[in-house]
């Protein structure tokens, strides 16, 4: 079976870093209730910066790192829940604003937090058709979530987070892929409305997104080992959704693995739904961490409630 390869990443973040403290002013909140309860530190809110900003940010710095130029892309997907605009979708206006071909299938793909699961998976069926004239995917997660939060819904505002990440992948097949993906059809634990709805912001019953999460990782690297013959405590790095830390922590201490094998993030960026996946990855290759034969299980879950589990070498 033919894999995926990522050959470069990128980060779009906006430029205003929000402390916990910003919260107390708006909210019955504290920085101790939010770092204790979520590994949450700081997050970015975008300002003046649109999400597509945050995109082309990301794909120009995942395209020079790749080495690949605009021109060679044969597909683009944007995982995201905030789209500056309902048509065109996200994807149309990044083709638009890097000038990749015309002849290239661009869309969005909506699956909140497991968006870039979901992303991987599409692009992965997809580099293998006849259907691409080009030999090389760009698939970004983004979001402005700021854009449909409450600030006066402290259970609520205090977790999300803007930003983008982009990822360049090329058919391979010295690097096997493998990803199974699920959706439970729930609309009542997590739901945004969307503008033109009363209350047209992110509504949560945290406690049962806490069990649905937790549930989801196990199943997920449980599937991955019994699918692709590896085993957990021989993966090098676990990239999770960057939701609490206490979701991941909890995971590992229950499957008995190492702390330093699932990669964190959370505290700088918060929750950024469909861009936490691949700025965890993104972050990991500026580190040197997924270096060639690394093996990454990717986990995400959220909004759908969706989720993903995926295997990868790097
Ligand atoms: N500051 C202070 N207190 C807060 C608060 C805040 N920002 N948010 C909630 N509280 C209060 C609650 O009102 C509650 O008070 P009460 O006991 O008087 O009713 C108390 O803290 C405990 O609330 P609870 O919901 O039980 O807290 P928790 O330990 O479950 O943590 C979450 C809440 C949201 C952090 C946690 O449930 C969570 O992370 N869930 C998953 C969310 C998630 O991952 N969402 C995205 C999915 S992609």
């Amino acid at each position: 079976m033919q894999g995926i390869q990522i050959i470069g990443m990128g980060k779009g973040v906006p430029a205003r870093r929000v402390e916990n403290e910003a919260f107390t002013k708006m909210v019955d909140t504290s920085d101790e209730w939010i770092r204790s309860r979520t590994g949450i530190e700081t997050r970015y809110f975008c300002e003046d910066e649109m999400q597509m900003d945050l995109c082309v940010d990301a794909a120009r710095q995942a395209l020079a790192n790749a080495g690949v130029g605009p021109e060679e892309i044969g597909l683009c997907v944007v995982c995201t829940i905030t789209p500056d605009y309902h048509t065109p979708s996200s994807a149309c206006m990044v083709q638009s604003a890097l000038g990749l071909p015309e002849d290239i299938p661009a869309f969005d793909v909506n699956a909140a937090c497991s968006g870039f699961l979901y992303g991987l998976e599409v692009v992965s069926c997809m580099l293998g058709s006849d259907a691409l004239p080009r030999p090389y995917a760009l698939l970004i997660g983004a979001e402005k979530l700021s854009r449909i939060m409450n600030f006066e819904d402290r259970s609520t505002c205090v977790l999300f987070g803007d930003g983008a990440a982009a990822a360049v992948i090329r058919p391979s097949d010295t690097h096997r892929f493998f990803c199974r993906l699920g959706s439970q059809g729930d609309a009542q634990a997590l739901n945004a409305p969307g503008i033109g709805y009363p209350e047209p912001y992110i509504h949560m019953d945290g406690r049962k997104v806490f069990q649905f999460a937790v549930r989801a990782m196990e199943n997920g690297i449980r599937l991955l080992e019994k699918e692709t013959g590896t085993r957990a405590e021989d993966i090098d790095v676990f990239i999770c959704h960057q939701a609490n830390e206490r979701i991941i922590r909890h995971v590992q201490k229950k499957l008995k693995l190492g702390d330093e094998k699932f990669f964190i993030n959370l505290n700088k960026f918060g929750n950024t739904s469909g861009a936490s996946v691949p700025l965890a990855m993104a972050e990991l290759m500026e580190n040197g961490r997924l270096k060639p034969g690394t093996k990454a299980y990717c986990l995400g879950f959220g909004g759908g409630l969706t989720w993903g589990a995926a295997y990868l070498e790097f």
